[in-house]
């Protein structure tokens, strides 16, 4: 099988490149590389079943051509994250909107009927009270004015513009909600919670809590996440439909914080911070965020695998293993090599 992966080099798209590899398919990532970084794609450059091209979907000339080409694609490239969306909005409205419908025309131009996953994510939910989150449910967003929710307005335009082209072109497209995601290769610079936490516990630092920490989530495996979207993107009843994905198991903020500190034996204090502290300005969070995951049951049979704990000693040890080389590469050669009175000895 082709597979085109937009934004493969970041988190979960790098994820879903090795996925398919290991299948024996053949995959092409673009990305631009403002969030992804080429060492999450770099073990598979060598592979001649794998290309990557540094491109912006905005301008990337052969779009067309790669669309006509895969017979899967996975849109992941979006501007993500809290602090980024704070940042530059503008950004987020141009890539998360435009590139998608760049993409979807790119298909429906194509000739060719590919399955597609477009991501879009909980946060479309916005702040309905309801705090578990089946696909029928009302979408609850500000009536205007509030950065903090572009994110969300952009994901759900994409969900209509994907709805629009499924229906109007017969497309075999599915629209993934994506609830909280962790696991290898997602770093925290961003504002991701899990990755944050890690390594302040491993470094032995406070851990920072926006707000008091009784805001709840539920994280997901990245290894599970992608067989759920593999079986969504062949599952003909799925096409044109919404489904949210991710693990129905509800932790709190602190929890989370207090089993990062447990699983990395710590002994980290901490440090609560108001959202005023954390971004800057004042920031709606929502309360509770649990996806009700009968849909994606019902349509692939689909159940994660990973537990929390397991995810968490997997990221505790690569912080370690991270550490480890920062030390080393950062080492100075031995005196004794360097300095002349060593080379005189020879
Ligand atoms: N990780 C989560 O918990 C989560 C939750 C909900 C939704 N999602 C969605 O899943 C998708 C993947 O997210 P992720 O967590 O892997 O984030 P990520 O930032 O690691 O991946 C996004 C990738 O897109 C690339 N990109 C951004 N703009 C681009 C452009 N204009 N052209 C080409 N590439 C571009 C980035 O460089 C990055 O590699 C996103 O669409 C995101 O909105 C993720």
């Amino acid at each position: 099988m082709h597979v085109l992966i937009t934004g493969g080099a970041g988190f979960i798209g790098s994820h879903l490149a090795e996925y398919h590899l290991a299948r024996g398919d053949q995959v092409c990532v673009v990305d631009n590389l403002s969030t992804g970084a080429l060492s999450n794609i770099e073990p598979f450059l060598g592979d001649p079943s794998f290309r990557f091209v540094e491109a912006d979907i905005l301008h990337w000339s052969d779009l067309g051509k790669t669309a006509a080409w895969a017979d899967r694609i996975y849109h992941m490239a979006a501007v993500v994250g809290v602090k980024k969306v704070l940042e530059d909005p503008v950004a987020v409205m141009a890539t998360n909107m435009t590139g998608t419908e760049k993409i979807l025309r790119a298909v429906h131009g194509g000739g060719w009927n590919p399955q597609v996953v477009i991501a879009s994510t909980s946060e479309v939910y916005g702040f309905n009270p309801k705090g578990s989150f089946a696909e029928t449910d009302d979408i609850v967003l500000p009536s205007a004015g509030r950065l903090r929710w572009t994110y969300a307005v952009t994901k759900l335009a994409d969900e209509f513009l994907a709805f629009s082209y499924a229906r109007k072109y017969g497309l075999n497209i599915v629209i993934v909600r994506l609830f909280n995601t962790i696991g290898p290769n997602q770093v925290g610079h961003y504002g991701m919670v899990a990755p944050t936490f890690v390594r302040q516990a491993v470094h032995g630092e406070p851990l920072t809590i926006y707000g008091d920490g009784a805001q709840t989530r539920s994280f997901c495996d990245v290894r599970d996440t992608v067989v759920a979207l593999d079986r969504l993107a062949a599952c003909p009843r799925a096409w044109g439909e919404v489904v949210n994905v991710g693990n129905d198991q509800e932790i709190s903020i602190r929890g989370l914080a207090e089993l990062s500190i447990q699983r990395a034996n710590s002994s980290s204090s901490l440090q609560f911070l108001s959202y005023k502290e954390a971004y800057g300005e004042e920031f709606e969070d929502v309360t509770h965020r649990r996806p009700v995951l009968d849909k994606l049951r019902a349509l692939t049979g689909f159940a994660p695998k990973w537990k929390l704990t397991d995810t968490l000693d997997d990221l505790v040890e690569q912080e370690r293993a991270k550490m480890l080389h920062a030390v080393r590469d950062s080492r100075e050669w031995p005196r004794l090599l360097t300095s002349s009175s060593a080379r005189t000895r020879y």
